[in-house]
């Protein structure tokens, strides 16, 4: 989340700063990178369950550390809308 912030990219959200509280983070993730991602906490499914647009690439791109486990990896910033 960081990064594309950084990036200036302005549809990524992140309305709490990462305080895994807003859901405006959410990313899908490129499924091939899955086995690269940390475990997901409840509170982040809790949290995704809300979203209209979850599917099995979901995470809360503020969720995921910039290491090198996401080297090369790929998102879609997921559709707003919620439950
Ligand atoms: S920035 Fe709010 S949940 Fe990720």
């Amino acid at each position: 989340m960081e990064v594309m912030r950084h990036e200036n990219i302005d549809k990524i959200l992140a309305l709490c700063g990462g305080c895994r509280s807003c859901g405006t983070c959410h990313i899908h993730i490129d499924p091939a990178m899955m086995g690269n991602m940390p475990p997901m906490s409840s509170d982040e499914d809790e949290l995704l369950e809300r979203s209209l647009h979850r599917n099995p690439y979901s995470r809360l791109s503020c969720q995921i550390p910039f290491d090198e486990k996401v080297n090369g990896l790929r998102v879609t910033i997921a559709q707003e809308g919620s439950k």
